[in-house]
């Protein structure tokens, strides 16, 4: 896939909050402080992907990762994450919490993590306190040495 373009966006965007709904991802937290969303577009600018990153301290969750499903399968979520995650301060770690999308973080570089071992900060989040259910898978990214 060639190289694609991240344009930030506010969380009120109406793109955003429709693609999250229709994935079923949740939504009640996209206008809170602290989160920059980011959003790809197709050559004819109609919006095929989105994502989200909230900074937690030192590190980062990875959130709202969606591509929309006429582009689904084609590379574009491999390359979004990749994209998104090589432009965070390469000292903090990357979380993110999954409820059925495990396979697919795996596959960009994501593990599996204990509740036990995610910072603080990270644990704060609306996504992991309180929105994603008790049983989200918590992946960390594990990032070649620099
Ligand atoms: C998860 C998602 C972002 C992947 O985007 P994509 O553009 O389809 O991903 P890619 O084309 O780069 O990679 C596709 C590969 O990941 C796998 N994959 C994608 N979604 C998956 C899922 N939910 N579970 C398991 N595997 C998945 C595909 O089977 C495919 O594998 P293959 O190449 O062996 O067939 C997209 O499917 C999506 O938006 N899903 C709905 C929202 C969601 O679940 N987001 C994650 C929130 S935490």
């Amino acid at each position: 896939m060639s190289a694609i373009r991240l344009e930030q966006i506010k969380g009120n965007d109406a793109g955003l909050k429709a693609a999250l709904t229709e994935a079923h991802l949740p939504t009640d937290d996209i206008e809170d402080h602290g989160r920059t969303f980011y959003r790809t577009q197709s050559s004819d600018g109609r919006a095929i992907g989105f994502l989200g990153v909230e900074r937690c301290g030192d590190d980062f969750l990875l959130r709202s990762v969606v591509v929309l499903p006429d582009h689904q399968g084609q590379g574009l979520g491999s390359v979004l994450v990749e994209r998104a995650v090589a432009d965070l301060d390469q000292a903090g770690d990357v979380f993110l919490a999954t409820t059925g999308a495990a396979p697919f973080f795996t596959r960009v570089g994501f593990s599996e993590v204990l509740r036990d071992s995610v910072p603080v900060a990270v644990l704060a989040t609306r996504q992991l306190s309180s929105i994603c259910p008790s049983s989200a898978t918590i992946m960390r990214l594990t990032r070649p040495p620099t």
